[in-house]
């Protein structure tokens, strides 16, 4: 015997993402704002005077990537359940990756889905982390190894909290913009280049572009079957730095920037870019202050932690290297004598 339930169905999963000053909103629901003390403390006055609600709550977490955990879900979904949440009502991230990836996971499992919507407030957070609906936490195994493709119904990205961002963590999100410009668009490549990112409008330019290429990315490959990937350029290599320095002497933006270095060198060796091409990219990293040098210290062991990337398999590693700026290929055709020599290149100094 057999029982087929016919699922096929097409969702319309589209929204707008807003990239200007936050305009007012109104809720005829239960809508809690989930965010942490630093970010409320900086800008949830100016929120509220832009929010109005049936009922609205404050649901707040503790702040820092440590905290991106299972304990952080449950205080936030005992809250949902103490305020007698239901299916209608509407959570909103206000905060950092941090915030947003979380409360886009407790929407994801709440009474099996609810809705959300991202204010975004750090520049990483605006360019890459709001947009494409990536939920989830971190646990004792890895980093974001439990989530959901969940997406929000909406994203406001206002510039205007960027102004309180420390300038570190600014220059994270650069590297996330780089990444963007370097894999897909030339012209916003060469636009990064003379830019001045101090000039709000400036930025505000940037992050559009930024976030239009990563719009059109998962409207091709959301669930990352395949050319979504490409967003991970610099990041396995990036992967391993954190790993190696126990993710506390660089932030997350600052690690990728150094792998999309080394990115860049095993492209070099594969004929896919050329060394002065390799050249602009270093200078446009550096340009916002990020560092594009790491000392190796043991060189098979860093080629060793590749296999505790997401995307690979038992037997072989995925690389995303760039073509040219612009373009992007994913392969897992890289030999471990040409990757070992690249690493060479960066391992321990005299
Ligand atoms: P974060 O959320 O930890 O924010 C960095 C720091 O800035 C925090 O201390 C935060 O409280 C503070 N902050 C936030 N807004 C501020 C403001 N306006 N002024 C001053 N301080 C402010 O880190 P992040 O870099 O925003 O995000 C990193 C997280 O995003 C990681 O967990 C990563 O896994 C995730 N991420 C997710 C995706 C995705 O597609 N879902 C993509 C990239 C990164
Ligand atoms: N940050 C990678 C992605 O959203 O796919």
């Amino acid at each position: 015997m057999l029982v087929n339930i016919p699922l096929k169905r097409v969702v319309d999963d589209s929204y707008d993402i807003s990239i200007d000053t936050l305009p007012k909103l109104h809720f005829d629901t239960k809508v809690a704002i989930v965010t942490n003390p630093k970010v409320a403390g900086l800008h949830l006055g100016y929120l509220l005077s832009k929010i109005s609600a049936k009922e609205l709550y404050i649901i707040t977490v503790a702040d820092g990537e440590e905290y991106k955990n299972q304990a952080s879900i449950d205080t936030i979904l005992e809250s949902l359940f103490n305020h007698r949440f239901n299916r209608k009502s509407m959570l909103i991230a206000f905060g950092g990756g941090v915030i947003g990836d979380m409360c886009g996971y407790v929407s994801s499992i709440y009474q099996r889905g609810i809705d959300f919507i991202q204010i975004p407030t750090t520049l990483l957070s605006q360019v890459d982390a709001s947009v494409g609906g990536k939920t989830g936490m971190n646990n004792s195994y890895g980093k974001n190894l439990v989530g959901a493709f969940h997406q929000p119904r909406a994203v406001y990205i206002d510039p205007y909290f960027l102004t309180t961002l420390p300038e570190r963590e600014f220059g994270a999100g650069i590297a996330e913009v780089v990444k963007m410009a370097v894999t897909f668009n030339k012209d916003f490549f060469e636009f990064l280049e003379s830019a001045d990112l101090k000039n709000p409008l400036v930025l505000q330019e940037s992050i559009m572009q930024a976030v239009q290429t990563k719009a059109s990315v998962v409207a091709e490959d959301e669930k990352e079957h395949g050319l979504r990937a490409a967003l991970n350029y610099g990041h396995t290599f990036g992967h391993v730095i954190e790993n190696e320095t126990q993710y506390k002497k660089y932030l997350h933006g600052e690690a990728v920037a150094i792998g999309m270095v080394m990115a860049n060198q095993t492209a070099v060796k594969m004929g896919l870019m050329s060394d002065e091409e390799a050249q602009r990219v270093k200078l446009l990293l550096e340009k916002y202050n990020l560092e594009t040098s790491y000392v190796i210290a043991d060189v098979e062991s860093f080629y060793e932690t590749f296999y505790l990337d997401k995307k690979s398999s038992d037997s072989s590693i995925k690389f995303i290297l760039p073509v040219s700026i612009g373009g992007v290929e994913i392969t897992d055709e890289c030999s471990k004598e040409m990757i070992i020599e690249v690493l060479q290149g960066f391992g321990k100094k005299a």
